[in-house]
């Protein structure tokens, strides 16, 4: 059988259970089986794929017929301009974080250090590309899961920045290290209530503590903005990811803590999801 083959086969396999992206999921779990770039990979479509590596992709196939998501099943995301290491202890990495690295860098000077801060870190996508981008700066990234921690440490290792970042395992309600100029947070933002309701590649295969932002979904978000005002910097800067329908309810009482609004940046869909406010 030649990768053409294979690529349809896996996509009609995928089809079959309704997979959104099947054609572009089967591509990438034949490139990650053949161990290839699939951009190469679809200019040698008439190679033939062996019978170990046919196994292998049915193999992976199968995995996301059951609503495994691609990126745990190859073990990494790319993510602003890097590939990021995850898996079933981190949120995957979402093109609409990518705002928050966007509007973080338009304040972070280039030639002068200053200190960061990420809560929630994940796999550390947030602080390791503005760390990446800014190589005088410094970042702390906390987050309240220790194998969420070691895969961030990972990730800075393999990008060479863990002389520039601490790693501190704590519940943001409990830590009081340090003073920053940028806090940078995508916190766990959705109803307790609602995780049932979300689809199964969420629900089934995505840590929990991501996700849940306890009974109406600002709980996380809250303590976030309450230790901001501590742990800022006069003038600081925070940027803030939150869900499609917390805007509101979130500037307010950013505005209510003392912190002036800046930018409301929504996201492809139109969608208010990054909030950049200033401690004043
Ligand atoms: C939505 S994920 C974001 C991960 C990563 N920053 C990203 O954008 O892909 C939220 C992260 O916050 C962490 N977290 C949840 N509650 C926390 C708390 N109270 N204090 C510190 N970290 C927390 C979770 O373990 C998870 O890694």
């Amino acid at each position: 059988m030649n990768y053409q083959t294979a690529l349809m086969m896996g996509e009609k396999k995928l089809n079959e259970k309704n997979t959104k992206n099947s054609r572009l999921d089967s591509e990438i779990l034949l490139s990650s089986t053949l161990r290839i770039q699939r951009e190469e990979m679809m200019l040698t479509l008439n190679n033939y794929i062996s019978k170990k590596e046919l196994n292998y992709f049915i193999k992976l196939i199968n995995r996301r017929r059951e609503k495994e998501p691609v990126a745990y099943i190859v073990g990494h995301k790319e993510f602003w301009k890097n590939k990021f290491k995850v898996n079933n202890s981190v949120l995957i990495p979402r093109p609409e974080t990518e705002h928050l690295v966007e509007e973080a860098l338009k304040f972070i000077p280039k030639y002068r250090s200053i200190n960061i801060l990420d809560i929630g870190t994940g796999s550390g996508c947030i602080i390791l590309s503005i760390l990446n981008e800014r190589k005088k700066s410094y970042g702390v990234a906390l987050d309240i899961s220790k194998k969420a921690l070691k895969l961030a440490k990972f990730n800075a290792k393999i990008q060479q920045i863990k002389n520039r970042i601490k790693f501190v395992n704590s519940d943001i309600d409990k830590f009081c290290l340090g003073k920053y100029d940028i806090i940078l947070s995508n916190p766990p933002y959705i109803k307790n209530s609602d995780i049932r309701y979300l689809e199964k590649d969420i629900n089934f295969y995505e840590p929990k503590i991501a996700l849940r932002g306890g009974f109406d979904g600002y709980s996380v978000i809250n303590n976030i903005i309450d230790k901001s005002k501590v742990l800022m910097k006069k003038k600081g800067k925070l940027f803030l990811e939150v869900g499609y329908n917390q805007s509101e309810h979130v500037s307010r009482r950013l505005i209510k803590k003392g912190f002036y609004i800046n930018k409301i940046v929504k996201d492809l869909s139109k969608n208010n999801r990054c909030i950049v406010s200033t401690k004043i």
